[in-house]
């Protein structure tokens, strides 16, 4: 009790959207998965994995939009993102944020009956999908099933960053096999709460992208 009060009061002096983040941790703490939204820096870590002529990207777990800002900064048109997220008032906060955009309330794993349903980029496969979900504290069929919509939705080059918290990869390896991807780490960084890596998942055989540069 004393340490939930604690970090209550040190994020009320943060920004009102670490507030609204901080919130809802409370109320659904496994769904969140972490207590204050990420930071550039991670936000930096995750665009550098994406393929350099990537379009069409879906987001996972928008959150307060600290990717979702990075990624219309980094030039990707609002026409051709779409964001997921499934708390209703995280979901309240990303429309009214990013009023050009489609912010759909919905599960991950409903994601090619959501692609149908928005007609996101008239039908075509998505270069990217870029998560923030905690797939770290999920189950094994829930991370099977969010990876399958992933990759039902992302054309045959098309990759899935992730990040973790955890020292190893965040999908477990029966998993990657079941679905026949790869993954392999990209940047870790300190400039986080907590620090993180970056994880990339492709198909087999379509994971020889150029590596970016290491970040501290
Ligand atoms: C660790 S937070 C990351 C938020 C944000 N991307 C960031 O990095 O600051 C995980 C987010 O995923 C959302 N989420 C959890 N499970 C989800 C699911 N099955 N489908 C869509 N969003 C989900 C949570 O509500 C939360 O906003």
């Amino acid at each position: 009790m004393t340490v939930r009060k604690t970090a209550e009061e040190s994020v009320l002096q943060k920004a009102p959207e670490h507030w609204t983040f901080f919130r809802q941790w409370l109320r659904s703490p496994l769904s969140i998965a972490a207590i204050s939204p990420s930071s550039q820096h991670l936000a930096r870590c995750m665009l550098a994995e994406l393929p350099p002529d990537a379009r069409r990207v879906i987001e996972l777990g928008g959150g307060t939009g600290v990717f979702t800002a990075a990624l219309l900064q980094h030039g990707i048109a609002p026409e051709d993102l779409l964001v997921l997220e499934l708390n209703p008032e995280l979901h309240r906060h990303l429309a009214a944020r990013f009023p050009q955009l489609q912010v759909v309330c919905a599960d991950a794993r409903e994601l090619p009956r959501i692609v149908a349903q928005t007609g996101f980029a008239d039908g075509r496969p998505a270069d990217a999908v870029l998560s923030g979900l905690g797939l770290l504290s999920m189950g094994r069929d829930t991370q099977c099933a969010i990876l399958k919509a992933a990759f039902a939705v992302l054309a045959p080059h098309g990759r899935m960053v992730q990040f973790t918290y955890g020292p190893t990869c965040p999908v477990r390896a029966e998993v990657l096999e079941e679905l026949g991807l790869e993954a392999r780490r990209g940047q870790v960084t300190w400039r986080n709460v907590p620090p993180a890596a970056v994880w990339v998942f492709t198909r087999k055989g379509e994971g020889r992208a150029a590596r970016p540069p290491a970040e501290g």
